[in-house]
């Protein structure tokens, strides 16, 4: 495994490689939910990438990223044993050179970014898909993998490419979870132990939403309110918001009828100072993207 800190460096070693090239995007603080997407690109690329950056754009400023975990050395075991080829780890000002902020081109995100995370984080995603087109612009994958645990983030991703006609292929991977339900997240190392037991509502409360589903209930607004009610029984549980949505265009649905596949439910919530997400398909089986 070669590890580079600067684009003319992975350019070089990015040119020695044999294709396809998978990509595993990612600010380190490496879990099994990341392991997966190595596994996933390793079974599909000759050679897989992972970009390890931590990248400030995407933090507002009362936000974590001082704190933000990061395990470099672990992180590097734990791509090698998992089968990554190349890291791209670059620093700030190789990712952001002088300039930079005030140039003419952050990505500015409209469509599935403008609700749910984009309301409660001004400026996340501008962040996430300025430096996810810079990324793919610096290592031209075949194909990048991002979790659905960031549903909104994978479908904003997805417009972007599109509308950027950028040529990659997105793949969506399932969420990995801990055996009680708890998604996998590098955040989940803030929890007390007190808190990581209270964590498991998030899980529960897409499950009650899901059997509500299948018990007959179409209505999107009892939906939300089955998934609220479980967040909001729960100690030191404060959900910042619930919502039942389009999987691709992340509005709200008012009924969820057969045509609506893979209806979609978002969770975002805090435990203390610890804001988690989750989300979980609602209906049918998962929405297709063909
Ligand atoms: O999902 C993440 O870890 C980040 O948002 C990403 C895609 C690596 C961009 O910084």
């Amino acid at each position: 495994m070669r590890v580079l800190e600067t684009i003319a460096a992975f350019r070089a070693a990015r040119a020695e490689v044999p294709g396809p090239l998978g990509l595993v995007p990612t600010m380190g603080a490496l879990h099994e939910g990341h392991l997966s997407l190595v596994r996933r690109a390793r079974a599909a690329c000759a050679t897989v990438a992972m970009s390890i950056f931590v990248n400030p754009a995407q933090f507002g400023p009362s936000e974590d990223l001082s704190r933000y975990p990061r395990p470099l050395a672990r992180d590097l075991e734990l791509a090698e044993a998992t089968g990554v080829d190349l890291v791209f780890h670059p620093d700030v000002a190789e990712m952001y050179p002088p300039g930079f902020a005030t140039a003419v081109v952050p990505v500015v995100p409209g469509g599935p970014a403008q609700r749910w995370e984009g309301e409660h984080r001004p400026g996340h995603f501008q962040g996430v898909i300025t430096v996810v087109a810079r990324l793919l612009g610096i290592v031209s994958p075949q194909t990048a993998y991002f979790g659905e645990k960031d549903w909104q983030q994978l479908q904003v991703v997805r417009r972007m490419v599109a509308d950027l006609a950028i040529p990659v292929e997105i793949a969506g991977c399932p969420i990995v979870r801990e055996p009680d339900g708890l998604a996998l997240s590098s955040r989940n190392v803030y929890l007390s132990p007190e808190q990581r037991r209270h964590a498991t509502a998030l899980s529960r409360a897409l499950r009650a939403g899901r059997a509500r589903y299948e018990a007959g209930e179409r209505e999107a607004e009892a939906l939300r309110r089955a998934i609220e009610a479980v967040l909001l029984d729960t100690p030191g549980v404060r959900p910042d918001y619930v919502a039942v949505v389009d999987p691709h265009s992340l509005e709200p649905l008012t009924r969820l009828e057969g045509a609506t596949p893979g209806a979609r439910a978002l969770i975002a919530a805090r435990l203390g100072g610890v804001r988690l997400i989750d989300n979980a398909a609602l209906s049918g089986g998962e929405p297709s993207y063909s």
